[in-house]
C-alpha cells in the first residue's frame, strides 16, 4: 500500500509538470500536457479511436476557450506511433442541431469506417444542459478528416442513452455501447449495416456504468466503465465474458479502489496486435471540470493475465508497434527527457 502509495504521489507530481514544447519523446506521459504537432493542447476528450489504413485517428470534444460557445466541437488528430499526433482539423462544428437551448452537450464522439458504404459515421451523445434529452447523434463524410454533416439524433433502441463507447470486434463487426440510466446498465448493440443506425441487442449488462469500453482479448471479452460521479474520479470496474453477448461476470475493480483510477475515467480500449504481442491499451480522461480543454489523458498498457484485468500505475510507457510490445518505464521528470 506505501508503495503504491509513493508511486501515486510521484504521478501527481508528474502530472502536474508540462512537457518542453521542443522535446520530442518517444514514450506517452499518462497525465502531461500533451501537445499535438502545432504544440498546441490536444483537444480530444472522451475521445475514441479509428485504426484506418495504417494510422490511428483520434477524435474527441475540442473545449478550446475561445471556440464560439454557441457551436460543440470536434477535433480529430491522426498518428502512425500514438503519440505524435498531427491536427487534422475540427470535423464537426455543430450548431445547436435540435434546438436544446444554451449549454447543449456534445459529448464522448466516436467514429466508425463503414467498409460497405465507405463512409465514416460519427456518433456522440446529445443533450440539453440537465441531460435529458439522452440521445446520439450522427454525422457523416466522405473523408476520414471531414468535414461532418450532420444527419440526425436517436435513441439507440428506443433507450435514453448517454455516455457512449465503440467496440470493433476482429470479424470487423462495429458495436455502439451506451450507458441507460433508466434500465440500470449498459448496452452492447450492433450497428447496422451502413452504420447509420442501431440495429439490435448484443448484450444488457445490469451494471450502472459510465464510461463504457469494451475489448476482445484472448478469447474473452472485456467490458470496463466507471461509477457514475460526474466528473469525479471513481474506481472504474471490469467484467469479462466468453461471448459479446455474455454472460457477464461480477465487476471488480481495475485498479486498487483508493487510487480511484489514478484519476481518471474510462473512455476506451484499444487492442493492438504486432508481431510478437497483443497490447491492450486503457485510454482515460482526468476531467478538470472547471477548465475542461486542460482536461489531462490518462493511457496506460493494461496488465491481463488469465481474465484479470489490472491498469498500472502511472508512469511513461511506450509501444512498439510493430512488435506490439509495450514498456512501462520508472517516473521520471519529464523534462529531463
Ligand atoms: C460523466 C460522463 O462520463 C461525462 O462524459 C460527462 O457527461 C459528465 N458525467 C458530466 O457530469
Amino acid at each position: 500500500m506505501k508503495k503504491l502509495l509513493v508511486s501515486f504521489a510521484a504521478f501527481l507530481l508528474f502530472f502536474s509538470i508540462a512537457l518542453p514544447a521542443n522535446a520530442a519523446p518517444k514514450q506517452i506521459f499518462p497525465g502531461a500536457v500533451w501537445k499535438d504537432n502545432r504544440g498546441q493542447q490536444i483537444q480530444a476528450h472522451g475521445g475514441g479511436i479509428l485504426h484506418w489504413k495504417g494510422a490511428y485517428y483520434w477524435v474527441g470534444e475540442d473545449r478550446t476557450p475561445s471556440n464560439d460557445p454557441e457551436k460543440r466541437y470536434v477535433s480529430c488528430y491522426s498518428s502512425k506511433d500514438l503519440v505524435h499526433w498531427t491536427f487534422r482539423g475540427q470535423i464537426l462544428a455543430l450548431s445547436d442541431p435540435e434546438h436544446l437551448g444554451s449549454h447543449w452537450v456534445l459529448e464522448r464522439p466516436k467514429l466508425f469506417h463503414n467498409p460497405r458504404t465507405g463512409k465514416f459515421v460519427l456518433y456522440f451523445h446529445l443533450d440539453d444542459a440537465r441531460y435529458k434529452l439522452a440521445r446520439v447523434g450522427v454525422a457523416v463524410s466522405d473523408r476520414i478528416a471531414g468535414p461532418y454533416a450532420y444527419v440526425k439524433s436517436f435513441r439507440p433502441l428506443d433507450q435514453e442513452s448517454r455516455d457512449i463507447g465503440q467496440f470493433i470486434d476482429d470479424d470487423g463487426s462495429a458495436y455502439l455501447i451506451f450507458e441507460s440510466r433508466p434500465t440500470h446498465g449498459f448496452f452492447i448493440a450492433q450497428l447496422s449495416d451502413d452504420y447509420m443506425s442501431v440495429e439490435k441487442q448484443v448484450s444488457f449488462i445490469r451494471a450502472p456504468l459510465e464510461g463504457g469500453a469494451v475489448v476482445h482479448y484472448n478469447g474473452l471479452y472485456y467490458a470496463l466503465g466507471s461509477h457514475m460521479t460526474g466528473w469525479r474520479p471513481n474506481p472504474n470496474v471490469y467484467a469479462t465474458a466468453p461471448s459479446l453477448s455474455g454472460p457477464w461476470t461480477e465487476f471488480k475493480d481495475i485498479a486498487p479502489p483508493e487510487a480511484n483510477t489514478y484519476q481518471a475515467q474510462s473512455a476506451m480500449l484499444l487492442k493492438v496486435t504486432g508481431s510478437k504481442a497483443t497490447s491492450v491499451l486503457f485510454m482515460g480522461d482526468i476531467w478538470k471540470p472547471g477548465t475542461l480543454w486542460d482536461s489531462r489523458y490518462l493511457w496506460m498498457p493494461a496488465q491481463i493475465d488469465n481474465g484479470e484485468f489490472h491498469l498500472p500505475v502511472p508512469s511513461p510507457w511506450l509501444i512498439n508497434l510493430k512488435s506490439g510490445i509495450t514498456t512501462i518505464e520508472p517516473a521520471a521528470n519529464p523534462s529531463q527527457q
